[in-house]
């Protein structure tokens, strides 16, 4: 069987005002008609042997991603954390969890916030990655890179795998590089960009953080021995996790993934143009949307006149632009933000800011 495991704990906050605490981006309808997290539940739809998803998310938003599984027909098990330790203790949970019972599932690991235009290429290609998780790899995919982006992990392509194949050995994973040594790695021609998706064994993932974060393991175990389960909502035991040491997938084991450090799994990168995004501020969000001739993107009531390359976005009044070239307007009913395209992941400098005056 294959489990995926949606994860859905960050805030999004390069996308306010839209997205807030309480209501992050994946939560929300900021591309189609579904949320970005209802568009991950469904990405993999039509691929063999699919079990129902599991979810990892904050507590707090129990009722609103239960609420978004079932408009999609939908049942998936719900794992809640009490607080964000990272994606690490996240997948951690979600393997420990798929193991109960005796099972080793084939995990599908997927940001909820996340955009793919082509659902079939990518399932292609991950339909690939399961053929290589069942041999015990731990599975990446790449995308090309095309800016020396410092967001993101790089990865470096070795063999082919198989000559005819689509699939490429990993020869190093670097996590979010400075600005020079991503250039450098723009310049070699052979990295590509993490996109944060991975496919690999439960038993895979385990084994591996056994070697290089048993900590967090241990944590993660003790905290899911005392789980209660009530519906679909399964919730660890608060004061074990709150000792779980905070980290990423990518910096506790992908990283290390290329040493070949005896015991850990081999792994392998796929290389995906289907289309993805991370969708990580509003300039990124303007890049995926549809557009008209003069580069246009909009969403809700909104009338423009005389724009080029703007995105408006309306969520409760009618909002008019007139003139405007490479900008963002966002109207929500409490907040309204006007920037430069090239400016906008300083949105996050006013979240900041709105945060301390607080
Ligand atoms: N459940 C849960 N709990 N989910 C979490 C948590 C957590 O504590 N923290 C983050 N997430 C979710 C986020 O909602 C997001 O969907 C995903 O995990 C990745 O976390 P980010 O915080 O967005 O990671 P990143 O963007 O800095 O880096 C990752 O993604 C890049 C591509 O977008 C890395 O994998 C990079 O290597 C990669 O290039
Ligand atoms: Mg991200």
């Amino acid at each position: 069987k294959i489990t995926p495991v949606v994860l859905s704990g960050g805030s999004g906050t390069r996308l306010w005002p839209l997205s807030r605490e309480k209501y992050p981006k994946q939560l929300l309808p900021l591309v189609g008609d579904n949320t970005m997290l209802q568009e991950t539940v469904a990405r993999l739809d039509g691929i063999a042997d699919l079990a129902d998803p599991f979810l990892v998310c904050n507590e707090e938003h129990r009722f609103a991603v239960a609420e978004q599984l079932r408009l999609l027909g939908k049942r998936g098990q719900i794992l809640l954390e009490p607080f964000g330790r990272n994606t690490a203790p996240a997948l951690t949970l979600a393997a420990l969890w798929a193991q109960r019972g005796g099972d080793d599932p084939v995990l599908v690991v997927m940001p909820a916030d996340h955009v793919i235009l082509e659902g079939e290429v990518f399932r292609g290609a991950v339909t690939r990655a399961v053929g290589l998780a069942e041999q015990g790899l731990a599975v990446t995919f790449g995308i090309t890179p095309d800016c020396p982006e410092t967001g993101y992990g790089y990865i470096q392509r070795g063999e082919r795998i198989a000559p005819d194949d689509a699939a490429y050995s990993l020869a190093r994973f670097v996590e979010k590089p400075d600005r020079d040594t991503a250039q450098a790695y723009l310049d070699a021609g052979d990295y590509l960009w993490n996109s944060g998706i991975f496919v690999m064994k439960a038993s895979t993932w385990l084994s591996a953080l056994t070697l290089c974060r048993p900590d967090i393991l241990a944590a993660c175990t003790k905290a899911l021995a005392a789980v209660s389960q009530d519906g679909d909502f399964v919730r660890i035991d608060r004061a074990e996790f709150e000792k779980c040491p905070s980290d990423s997938i990518d910096y506790a084991v992908m990283e290390r993934l290329s040493t070949g450090q005896d015991g850990l799994p081999k792994s392998a990168v796929i290389p995906l143009s289907a289309g993805w995004s991370d969708v990580g501020a509003w300039d990124a969000l303007w890049k995926v949307l549809p557009k008209c001739e003069a580069g246009n993107a909009t969403r809700g009531d909104v009338l423009l006149e005389s724009c080029r390359n703007t995105l408006a976005v309306s969520e409760s009044r009618l909002v008019t632009c007139i003139g405007l070239s490479d900008v963002v307007v966002v109207e929500t009913n409490d907040a309204v933000l006007v920037a430069r395209h090239d400016a906008t992941q300083d949105v996050k400098k006013i979240v900041d800011r709105l945060k301390a005056e607080k």
